[in-house]
């Protein structure tokens, strides 16, 4: 199921949302000031918030994703989608935004990393074309968790077609 959200740009009006998903979501979460420093401080910083406006009553944040511009590459910080509200294809549309946004500034890779059990993150990775090519050994201090480090490169005008087309729907990521 798809459900319609509105991906925009997060503002400091959203925090104390952003803030609740992101510790709904994380077992690490974000200190409270790092939404706000990102916000307001870091010129390399792009933060998306997913947005649903029922028929009646304010619109809600359902979903958030920040990706760092590092040089010609786009780090996705984080990415999270309200429990109640996941497996709609969200995370999807704030990824294809983010990706779309950091094209469009120059970036020519993605990267990010993923805790190794996080088959569902990894799922939605691979879709758009991300591959592991590294692991960081213990890096998740809670557990000891290792992490994916998963890339995915050739980023310029033929994937943002290939986004715009939609073929990033065309086939399910395959299992391994
Ligand atoms: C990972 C996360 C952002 C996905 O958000 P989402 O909106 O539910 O994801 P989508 O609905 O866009 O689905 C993305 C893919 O994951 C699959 N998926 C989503 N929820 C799933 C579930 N509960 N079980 C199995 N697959 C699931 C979808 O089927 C989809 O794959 P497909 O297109 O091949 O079918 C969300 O689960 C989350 O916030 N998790 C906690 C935070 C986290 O782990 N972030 C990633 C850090 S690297």
């Amino acid at each position: 199921m798809t459900i319609r959200v509105a991906i925009r740009p997060m503002q400091l009006s959203d925090l104390a949302q952003v803030q609740a998903i992101d510790r709904r979501s994380f077992s690490m979460p974000w200190p409270a000031s790092a939404y706000e420093y990102e916000l307001n401080e870091n010129p390399y910083s792009l933060l998306w918030v997913a947005e649903i406006s029922p028929e009646e009553g304010e619109a809600i944040v359902v979903g958030i994703i920040v990706v760092w511009l590092i040089l010609d590459e786009a780090h996705i910080a984080s990415i999270a989608v309200h429990p109640d509200y996941r497996a709609q294809r969200i995370a999807q549309q704030l990824l294809i935004s983010a990706l779309r946004g950091a094209i469009q500034k120059g970036s020519q890779i993605a990267t990010l990393e993923v805790r190794a059990q996080n088959q569902i993150a990894q799922r939605l990775y691979k879709r758009f074309m991300f591959e592991v090519i590294g692991r960081r050994v213990r890096y998740y201090r809670d557990n000891n968790e290792d992490a994916l480090i998963m890339t995915a490169t050739g980023l310029g005008p033929a994937y943002l077609e290939w986004l715009d087309q939609g073929l990033w729907r065309a086939d399910a990521p395959t299992e391994n």
